[in-house]
């Protein structure tokens, strides 16, 4: 018989490409998503097109109402952003927790065998990614299982609400006997990601051969990116292992900057624009980036961050060619 996999939140970036790969694996899937920002199934990119169970509507109701027992459940819905969500609405993270609380009551009744809640980059100590000084943030930077649980000041609400989320898992793993897998990725990116990110916002600017390229902040703020194939497909690979509560970063353990997004972004499109910033913009912690030996351990990401932004621009450019063939 077919394993059965439930995604909360599965019309949203991360779930597209979920469902695509579990589909590939044989899963029999069933996605529910208010459509809030998520995609309807008939508008995903034709490459992520596949079939499953769509259920449109809140997932808290289809949770209250549903008894089936699922091999994993992925959590995914939430209210997130661009650093404009992140500092202008601090009230959307406070929903999303709201979420995950609703989320881990169910898990703990129906109990799926795996379960994976997606924690962030965001919950590591701000302290410790400032200009001067920024470290590789480790998994035991954040550890709820040390004799003093051991954390710092997340980023704003939103990694608030990520490190509260975490804690629920480890506590509901423990106390209910779950497999909860957390993974943290860094700055998760790929084609069809909303242009309200970063990533996919500069090459867009690119594509549209702006000139100048103008970043957010200082545009000297630095991320760890991992392209989002690699991130899923870690995720998966690790589940057969996975027992009680882990979490797990994900990224590449390198940092670049946005201005190095732009500059490439505007390589394959074969022009040379000024790049510019924007300093009244939120642009967040000033470098960010991933201690990677957990993940190494198990996963090595096979698309290199230049392979990635790549397949960004080139998505994007055939994207525009289109619409303006239909203009
Ligand atoms: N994309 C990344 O790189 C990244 C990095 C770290 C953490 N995460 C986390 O992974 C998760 C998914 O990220 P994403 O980039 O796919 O986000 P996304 O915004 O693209 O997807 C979230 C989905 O949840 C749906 N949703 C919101 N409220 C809902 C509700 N009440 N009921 C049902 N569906 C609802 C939305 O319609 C949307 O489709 C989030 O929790 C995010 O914080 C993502």
């Amino acid at each position: 018989m077919k394993k059965k996999v439930l995604i909360t939140g599965g019309c949203g970036f991360l779930g597209r490409h979920f469902a695509k790969y579990l589909h590939k694996k044989g899963w029999d899937i069933v996605v529910v998503d208010d459509l809030s920002t998520g995609l309807h199934p008939k508008k995903w990119p034709e490459h992520l097109k596949v079939p499953f169970t769509f259920v449109k509507g809140d997932m808290r109701a289809y949770l209250e109402n549903h008894k089936k027992k699922y091999d994993l459940a992925i959590h995914l819905a939430a209210v997130v952003g661009g650093r404009a969500v992140i500092e202008g609405k601090p009230a959307l993270g406070a929903h999303s927790l709201e979420l995950d609380s609703s989320f881990f009551r169910w898990a703990a009744k129906e109990k799926p065998s795996k379960i994976v809640f997606m924690s962030s980059s965001a919950i590591y100590p701000v302290n410790l990614q400032g200009a001067k000084g920024a470290v590789a943030l480790k998994e035991s930077m954040v550890d709820f299982k040390a004799s003093f649980p051991v954390f710092g000041m997340p980023d704003l609400v939103y990694g608030w609400s990520k490190l509260s989320g975490e804690f629920l898992a480890s506590t509901f793993a423990k106390h209910y006997g779950l497999n909860i897998f957390c993974p943290r990725p860094f700055s998760g990116y790929g084609e069809d990601q909303e242009l309200s990110y970063p990533t996919p916002a500069i090459c867009n600017r690119a594509v549209r051969r702006e000139d100048p390229i103008v970043i957010w902040g200082s545009g000297k703020q630095t991320r760890d990116f991992i392209y989002v194939d690699d991130l899923i497909e870690a995720i998966i690979s690790y589940l057969p292992k996975l027992k009680g509560y882990e979490a797990m970063n994900l990224g590449s353990g390198k940092a670049h900057s946005f201005r190095k997004v732009a500059v490439l972004a505007a390589k394959y499109m074969k022009y040379k624009p000024k790049i510019t910033n924007l300093p009244g913009k939120p642009e967040g912690v000033k470098q960010r980036y991933a201690n990677v030996s957990k993940m190494k351990k198990h996963y090595t990401p096979k698309v290199s961050f230049e392979q990635g932004i790549k397949r960004v621009v080139e998505f994007l450019r055939s994207k525009h060619e289109k619409n303006r063939r239909v203009d």
